[in-house]
């Protein structure tokens, strides 16, 4: 057997060893919750976040994630690198910026383009709860 190709070490890293994997009380006024699901293979994410006092610095980040080595790597990744970012530094996260970290190859582009909408969702649902507007209403 010849895989189509083979995983970066990071990836592994993140798939063996996935940082802050858990969940936060979404009814929590200062969590945001993002889920969603990959229609190209129906794989599942759940990404929180929580801001700090200051109401705009992420304080804590965590997921869940149902799904392949690279959903996992990428969920886990995103959860260290959003720790102590701005929602607006958050809502600039580009699934390239996960993908190419991880070195991921064109088929798996999508598993790290779950990562970056999760962190969206999370952010306009905590928005939604605090009222404020999006931190970039560009998509
Ligand atoms: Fe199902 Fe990624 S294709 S786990
Ligand atoms: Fe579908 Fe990775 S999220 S194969």
């Amino acid at each position: 057997y010849i895989p189509h190709f083979s995983y970066h070490p990071n990836v592994i890293d993140h798939y063996e060893n996935p940082r802050n994997v858990g969940s936060l009380d979404k009814t929590n006024p200062k969590v945001g919750t993002g889920l969603v699901g990959a229609p190209a293979c129906g794989d599942v994410m759940k990404l929180q976040i929580q801001i700090g006092e200051d109401g705009k610095t992420i304080e804590q980040a965590v997921f869940k994630t149902f799904g392949c080595g690279s959903a996992i790597a990428s969920s886990s990744y995103a959860t260290e690198i959003l720790k102590g970012m701005t929602l607006e530094e958050a809502y600039n996260i580009k699934n390239s910026d996960i993908a190419s970290y991880l070195k991921l190859p064109p088929v798996k582009l999508h598993c790290s383009m779950l990562a970056e909408d999760a962190i969206k969702k999370a952010i306009e649902d905590l928005q939604s709860k605090t009222n404020q507007p999006t931190a970039n209403q560009q998509k």
